[in-house]
């Protein structure tokens, strides 16, 4: 019988390069889009999908995050002292309304491994993994788009997406056949290989796979067994590859639009994005940028 998804990993080990030096004595993690830290975004669309026991895979240097999620005691006195009782109820919801665990990862042996130290802290039951760089903003969140799927299927589903040629070879990319479901054939799919970052031409589609998996816990059995992959590295890619000899995986085209936060780029996208959404700030914001006359 299936058993229902409790726990998500957000591997959070990484050092960041791609962001000195703003990163040199602060997580990658902590930076704020617009005024949450990025991983904030993921454990609130894990929480919205039902999902509330988040594990989290640091590494040295990572102590803020731990903060982010607790309590602070100083913090919460004062802004009651000050009357200030929605900044209370922010900074007290998130860790309220969640259970974190914390595992190290030792070293930076690649994402394979680093989902792999979870397996004690996960244990025998099927579980979720967030990569909080990949930002989704979607109607249903993209985490309970892909368990719907589990629900239905029983078996593991990764979320993937269209992306450009020239841009594939960043990316984990499938070799997959469309299966109907809801009456449609163009969104999820039957995975029958897959390929960590193909060297441009060699792509197997056009279809790479973003940051929101499923698995069964038999997952861990594949990552005991890894070679190391692409880049040296431990690759997430290659055990779900073994999965696949087990049982079959799906991917899921999902709804929703994503946002590459491991990039500049993609950073400041989302944050134009998100201000412009928000109501406190979007009316001032879109006037500011429109007088920019770019
Ligand atoms: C990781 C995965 C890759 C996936 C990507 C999505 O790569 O290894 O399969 O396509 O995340 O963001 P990274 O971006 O860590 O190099």
């Amino acid at each position: 019988m299936n058993r229902k998804v409790r726990k998500a990993v957000f591997p959070a080990a990484g050092m960041g390069t791609r962001f000195l030096p703003a990163t040199k004595a602060q997580p990658k993690e902590t930076l704020p889009l617009v005024d949450k830290p990025l991983i904030q975004y993921g454990v609130e669309e894990a929480l919205a999908s039902g999902v509330d026991n988040i594990i989290v895979v640091t590494g040295r240097g990572k102590a803020a995050i731990e903060d982010h999620f607790d309590r602070n005691g100083e913090l919460e006195h004062e802004l009651l002292a000050r009357g200030k009782s929605e900044e209370l109820a922010l900074v007290k919801r998130i860790s309220d309304l969640v259970r974190m665990s914390y595992i190290r990862q030792g070293e930076p042996l690649g994402l394979g491994h680093a989902v792999g130290v979870t397996k004690e802290l996960v244990g025998e039951e099927p579980f979720a993994v967030i990569l909080a760089d990949d930002v989704i903003s979607a109607e249903v969140p993209a985490l309970k788009q892909l368990l719907d799927i589990y629900d239905h299927f029983g078996a593991a589903v990764i979320a993937v997406m269209e992306v450009p040629e020239d841009k594939i070879s960043s990316y984990g990319v499938v070799d997959a056949t469309p299966v109907e479901f809801n009456g449609t054939k163009d969104r999820l799919f039957r995975v029958n290989d897959l390929v960590e970052k193909p060297p441009q031409g060699e792509a197997p589609s056009n279809l790479a796979i973003i940051g929101r998996y499923v698995f069964p816990y038999e997952l861990f059995d594949c990552i005991d067994g890894l070679q190391p992959g692409a880049g040296g590295e431990y690759q997430l890619t290659d055990a779900i590859r073994s999965l696949m000899r087990r049982g079959p995986v799906y991917a899921y085209r999902f709804e929703g639009k994503r946002y590459d936060c491991g990039d500049k780029l993609g950073f400041l996208q989302a944050t134009v994005e998100f201000a412009l959404e928000r109501e406190d700030l979007g009316g001032p914001f879109r006037e500011y940028l429109k007088q920019l006359k770019l």
